[in-house]
């Protein structure tokens, strides 16, 4: 592996914080640097201090930052993962969202190869309390790579690990050593790549019923995950949810949100507004 020095992994490693959030403290710098280096072989470049100097001031380092989202990020994710939160959606929370409208947006807002957001459709076609055309869901992630994944509907057996076989006959089709997820499904997500540390894209994209940031928050440092879930605030409804994975909180993060416990589950409730 190529020698880096403390002062080109310190720069290398902020700046991939200030761009994705990501953060690699030092415990972390072996894993930095593997993922690194095969982007360097695919750029030519011979050291870390000249990847430095490309991704800073080289004409194609929009192209690089591209291509390294897709390097950088931990992608792991399977279909009905943290099952609690689903069941709670779709026995309660949903009958809020349909009181105060018929519509019912969510978003996926980290949703790797899109296992989370076929997730959310598929439990809440299984209700039956709300027809399709109502509902929509906006998936979006960082990585080109696992867009194009989702995009395509095609799953093998990893990611298949918590689903249940009648799950699977119902809402897939068979083809060749995988399956492929129904177009009854695939109709009501729309993918698109964001960066949720743009906040004002972050805003824009909504107003929603509720947010699925589940397992992404854990790879940022502490002033982004606040960041990025007080802009999530700007993209949810009045009363609406945020949906964290189980190693995340809002504990001594921020106070625009309360926790709501349930069986199984922690989900969080934007605040209404205080009076001005
Ligand atoms: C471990 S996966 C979680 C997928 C899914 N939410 C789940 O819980 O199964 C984390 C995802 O976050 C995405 N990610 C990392 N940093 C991001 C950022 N700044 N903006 C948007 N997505 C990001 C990664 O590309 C990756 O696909």
């Amino acid at each position: 592996m190529l020698d880096i020095s403390d002062a080109e992994f310190v720069s290398l490693r902020d700046l991939i914080r200030d761009r994705f959030g990501i953060w690699y403290d030092d415990q972390k710098r072996f894993l930095l640097l593997s993922r690194l280096s095969t982007r360097l072989a695919k750029r030519g470049i011979e050291t870390y201090g000249a990847y430095v100097r490309f991704l800073t001031y080289d004409a194609r380092r929009e192209e690089e930052w591209t291509d390294l989202a897709s390097a950088l990020s931990n992608n792991e994710t399977y279909f009905f993962r943290e099952r609690a939160q689903l069941k709670a959606l779709a026995a309660h929370i949903l009958d809020e969202f349909l009181k105060r409208s018929s519509r019912v947006r969510l978003w996926s807002a980290a949703c790797s190869s899109g296992e989370e957001p076929y997730s959310l459709a598929m439990t809440l076609l299984e209700t039956q309390k709300i027809a399709d055309p109502l509902l929509s869901i906006r998936a979006t992630d960082i990585s080109p790579r696992v867009l194009e994944l989702a995009d395509k509907g095609f799953y093998r057996a990893l990611s298949f690990r918590a689903t249940e076989p009648a799950m699977i006959q119902r809402w897939f089709r068979a083809e060749g050593e995988g399956f492929s997820i129904d177009q009854r499904v695939k109709r009501l997500v729309s993918f698109g790549r964001l960066n949720l540390l743009d906040s004002p894209r972050v805003a824009a994209e909504g107003p929603f019923d509720a947010i699925f940031c589940r397992n992404v928050l854990i790879y940022f440092d502490k002033p982004t995950q606040k960041r990025v879930v007080e802009s999530f605030a700007k993209a949810l409804r009045p009363g609406g949810y945020l949906f964290l994975g189980h190693a995340e909180s809002l504990f001594h993060l921020t106070d625009l949100y309360e926790p709501i416990v349930g069986a199984d589950a922690i989900v969080y409730r934007l605040k209404a507004p205080v009076p001005a």
